[in-house]
Parts: C-alpha cells; sequence; structure tokens
C-alpha cells in the first residue's frame, strides 16, 4: 500500500475517508480519541497542498437520514482538535457536497455527512462509490476501525481513485505487523473477555502465531470447565468445552503453550465491593463464582510477560469493571507497561473494551501501540483480511 508520501496533493482535493464515530452523550463527545488521532493526515495533507474532505460514518443509521446521527454534531469538536475551520456539507454526495468543497478555501476542512445516511454506503453500491469518488482527485483512507467493513466509502471508491493510506492507517498497520506479522519471539497474546463463542476465530489463529496464549475473564472458565475443573456458579459456556478442548490440542501441536489461572479471586454476589476469597483454582465453592484471577496467577503471567518480546492484549482477565475484581487485570497491564517502558516489550492493544481497561490501570500511555479499532482490530487477530485495507492493495 502507498503512503502519503507516495502521493503528489499540491492542488488536489483528497477525499479521506476517517473514523470520528466517536462516543456522544446528548449532542457532546464524551471521547475525541478518535478525531484527535486523524490530526496528523489531516495537517499533512494541508501541508502538501491538498484540500482535505472528511468522508465518514457515523454511528448505525441503516440507510436512513437520522438526525441525532449527523456528523454536524462532531463539527465543533473537530475543528477545535484541528485548529482551523471546518465546513459541513448536508450530504456526504451530490450538489451540497460539490458546492461546499468547491466554496471552501484550501487551509478549510470539508466535513461530509454520515456516509450511512445512503443505503448503498453498506452495500457497497458502485453509484454511491462513484458518486463519492467524483468530488475529488485522490482517496486517502485513514479509517483502520472501519477497515473491516466493505463500504462504499472504505473499499469501493478505493478502487476508483489513487489510494494511499494515512498516517493513522500507516501506523496501525506497522504496530499489527510488529505484532503478529513478523514479531520478534517470544510472542504472548492475552486473551480475555466474557465468552469463548465471540472469540472462537481468534484463539484459533492466535495458537498457530503465538508461543504463549493468555486466557482471562469469563473465557477461563469454559476452558476450566473442558479441562474437568468445577467453577461453582461463574459464567462459563459449558456447551463450548469441546471446542475449548480443540483449541487446546491445535495449541499443543503448534507450541503454543495456553496460561489458565492457577488461582481465581470468587464472590457470591457480582457487584462492587462484594465479599471475595481467593481460592486455588480447582477449589471454587459450589455456590460462589469466579470475577478475577488471583496473585499467583498474576506472578506467574509476569514472569512469562519478563521472557516475553513482543505482547498483543485484547480484552480484561476480570470483571474489570467492577472493584475489586480488576485487580488482575490492572496487575498485568502495568507490568506489561512497565516492561515496555524499559524498552523489554513490544506491546500492542485494541478492540472494544480493553482500551477502557488499560486506561482504568494507567497503563495505557506506556504501550506501544494502542488501536483505536473495535472490531477490526479483532478481525483482524482473527487472521481475516479487512476490506478496507486490501482495496489499498
Ligand atoms: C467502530 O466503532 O468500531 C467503527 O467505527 C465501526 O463501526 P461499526 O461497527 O458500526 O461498523
Amino acid at each position: 500500500w502507498k503512503t502519503l508520501d507516495d502521493m503528489d496533493l499540491a492542488g488536489k482535493t483528497v477525499l479521506t475517508r476517517v473514523d470520528i464515530n466517536v462516543p456522544m452523550e446528548n449532542g457532546v463527545v464524551t471521547d475525541a480519541t478518535r478525531i484527535e488521532k486523524i490530526v496528523p493526515t489531516v495537517k499533512d495533507i494541508q501541508a502538501r497542498g491538498g484540500k482535505v474532505v472528511l468522508l465518514a460514518h457515523f454511528d448505525r443509521p441503516k440507510g436512513k437520514v437520522v438526525p441525532e446521527m449527523s456528523l454536524g454534531h462532531v463539527q465543533d469538536a473537530l475543528a477545535q482538535a484541528l485548529g482551523c475551520k471546518v465546513v459541513f456539507a448536508a450530504d456526504c454526495v451530490g450538489d451540497v457536497a460539490k458546492a461546499a468543497i468547491d466554496a471552501a478555501s484550501p487551509g478549510d476542512v470539508v466535513l461530509l455527512e454520515n456516509t450511512r445516511f445512503h443505503a448503498g454506503e453498506e452495500k457497497n453500491d458502485a453509484d454511491l462509490a462513484k458518486a463519492m469518488a467524483a468530488l475529488g482527485d485522490v482517496f486517502v483512507n485513514d479509517a483502520f476501525s472501519a477497515a473491516h467493513r466493505a463500504h462504499a466509502s472504505t473499499a469501493g471508491i478505493a478502487h476508483l481513485l489513487p489510494a494511499a493510506a494515512g498516517r493513522l492507517m500507516e501506523a496501525e498497520l506497522r504496530a499489527l505487523e510488529s505484532a503478529l506479522g513478523k514479531p520478534v519471539r517470544p510472542v504472548v497474546a492475552v486473551v480475555g473477555g466474557a465468552k469463548v463463542s465471540t472469540k472462537l476465530d481468534l484463539l484459533g489463529n492466535l495458537v498457530s502465531k503465538v508461543d504463549h496464549l493468555v486466557i482471562g475473564g469469563g473465557m477461563a472458565n469454559t476452558f476450566l470447565v473442558a479441562k474437568g475443573t468445577e467453577v461453582g456458579k461463574s459464567l462459563a459456556e459449558r456447551d463450548m468445552a469441546e471446542t475449548a478442548r480443540a483449541i487446546m490440542a491445535k495449541a499443543g501441536a503448534a507450541g503454543c503453550t495456553i496460561h489458565l489461572p492457577l488461582d481465581v479471586v470468587v464472590a457470591r454476589e457480582f457487584k462492587a465491593g462484594a465479599a471475595n476469597e481467593t481460592v486455588a483454582v480447582d477449589a471454587c465453592p459450589a455456590d460462589a463464582m469466579i470475577l478475577d484471577a488471583g496473585p499467583a496467577t498474576v506472578a506467574a503471567l509476569e514472569t512469562v510477560f519478563a521472557d516475553a518480546k513482543t505482547l498483543i492484549w485484547n480484552g480484561p482477565l476480570g470483571a474489570f469493571e467492577i472493584e475489586p475484581f480488576d485487580t488482575a487485570t490492572n496487575a498485568a497491564a502495568r507490568s506489561v507497561a512497565a516492561l515496555t517502558k524499559a524498552g523489554k516489550l513490544v506491546s500492542v492493544a485494541g478492540g472494544g473494551d480493553t482500551v477502557a481497561a488499560l486506561n482504568k490501570a494507567g497503563a495505557a500511555g506506556d504501550f506501544s501501540f494502542i488501536s483505536t479499532a473495535g472490531g477490526a482490530f479483532l478481525e483482524w487477530m482473527e487472521g481475516k483480511e479487512l476490506p478496507g485495507v486490501a482495496a489499498l492493495m
């Protein structure tokens, strides 16, 4: 794939696909991370003499115009982050978009309305892609976190114009390549979260690529059940036991060591501050549930981390959203952060709850790379081709 360095952008209108699908409450952006992350790309295009026209989706309006899902709501936050005028056009194609682009001064950024207001977006409709492409001279995709969608504004348009990756897309792809593509070994993957059933492909792919697979959270309970360990009232997918055994067998054949909890923190209620105790992994009382990994588990993981050169993290190790069941996640995350800071480990994290958990641990800042992607990060960890990236090849 090409980068901005390979493109002549002087005097060009640069259709730039970004992901500014940010969390919002009552019309106010509550986390502007994704907006801040596109600033280098926008500034770089401007510095190269290009006029920036932003294409983006917001939420899931399913092909209808839903006023609450208008990108007009992020116009101010965008202008603030970019430090320049942001002109908003109430459609992403046609005369309205064209007029806004033509009227904008070279240093302005034009923000086009939610691409998903058109039903053709999610269908990767050729006419919609053509109508978008007609608005610009070149296409830059900076939306790695939307690259798992084969949509008109991510994939379709990339085939119609000279296309390149933006700076954020570039950074995401390089980080992922260093973590799973051509990593320095040993490689550790930490995978947590509630359900094995949602991460089957991911686990199946990882065991053939990494040296150590740490399984945490509710998923670990399913693996414990698969090994014949009783887990009381813990969240576990008992019908996935056979699948878990198949994953363990695949790992064994591939030389990947799976790490499950050695000790666990159990409680009888799922609530913050619930009375709890730490027991050996095979001693969960029948009326209790496992809500976190224990200190012996964390100590064992720290030994694995200390020997590793590369680490990839997705998902918390326990019920991190309620204290004190965030303890193992926090401790393990801080250990990874410290090793990374000391230059001993390359650490990459991403996907849904993960970034929230690492932020809560105060560890995110020291990871080598934190992906802005949720679903796209997971699909990439599953070894799937991402249509938005493939279209840049
Ligand atoms: C995300 O938030 O992960 C991306 O913006 C993709 O959104 P989607 O899951 O609605 O396609």
